[in-house]
């Protein structure tokens, strides 16, 4: 499994996202498409962006009935993406019908990860307006816990998160993590965030950095220095 630093692509349509890619010039990159991009622009938008040779990951966090989101999922197995997912939280019997979506027939399909709590969540909200009382850490790996047996191959979390996740599902179940920045001064809304170096530390897989690189002065520095403290 190849480590990665995954670019969030949070614009609100394809002029801004095709222009922030131009300044990297023909380097081939792992982009996150998240809902904003892809509601306004449609699936085109992922067909011009691997045209391009991007790898992508498309960030869409399918929650429905078991049936609904295996055919969504079929419609996504289309678009030739790299990487998808689903919230754990719609049970083991809606992930497995995601994967069987998501399956070709040829056997192959894109990575398919779970968001287990969300990281705006708090335990306190999780307790008063979803009744679940355990303790979120608990949730979170329990959630893990329930995605690696629906068979699927990894999580979202964050890099907090992953050597407990490692532990519990075993070293080749993917680690997603978002929530990285430079300095403690640029958390923004984030709260549990992680420098790239510390995330290497951790044992992220995948690292999903968005403002730190798209509003940075020089995106392409400052995308370098991620690789440059996460892989090198
Ligand atoms: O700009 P920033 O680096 O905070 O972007 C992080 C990206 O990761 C955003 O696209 C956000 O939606 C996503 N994400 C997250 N926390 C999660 C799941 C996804 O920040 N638990």
């Amino acid at each position: 499994m190849g480590k990665g630093v995954i670019i969030a692509c949070d614009f609100k349509n394809k002029a801004d996202t095709l222009a922030f890619l131009d300044n990297f010039k023909d380097e081939k990159l792992f982009l996150k498409i998240g809902m904003e991009l892809f509601y306004s622009e449609g699936p085109d938008i992922v067909r011009e962006i691997k045209n391009r040779g991007h790898k992508i990951f498309l960030d869409l966090k399918l929650h429905d009935i078991p049936n609904t989101v295996e055919k969504g999922m079929r419609s996504l197995s289309n678009l030739g993406v790299d990487m998808t997912n689903v919230h754990a939280a719609g049970t083991k019997d809606m992930m497995t019908a995601g994967l069987k979506g998501l399956t070709k027939e040829d056997g192959t399909r894109p990575l398919l990860i779970a968001v287990t709590q969300l990281t705006s969540t708090s335990q306190e909200r999780m307790e008063n307006e979803l009744l679940i009382k355990e303790p979120i850490e608990d949730v979170v790996m329990h959630y893990a816990q329930n995605t690696k047996e629906a068979g699927l191959d990894g999580v979202v979390c964050s890099p907090l998160e992953v050597q407990a996740v490692k532990a519990k599902c075993g070293k080749d179940f993917i680690t997603v993590t978002p929530g990285i920045r430079f300095a403690a001064k640029d958390a923004g809304d984030q709260v549990r965030i992680t420098t790239p170096a510390r995330a290497k530390e951790l044992g992220s897989d995948y690292i999903v950095v968005g403002r730190p690189i798209t509003q940075a002065e020089n995106p392409v520095e400052a995308y370098n220095k991620c690789v440059e403290d996460f892989i090198d």
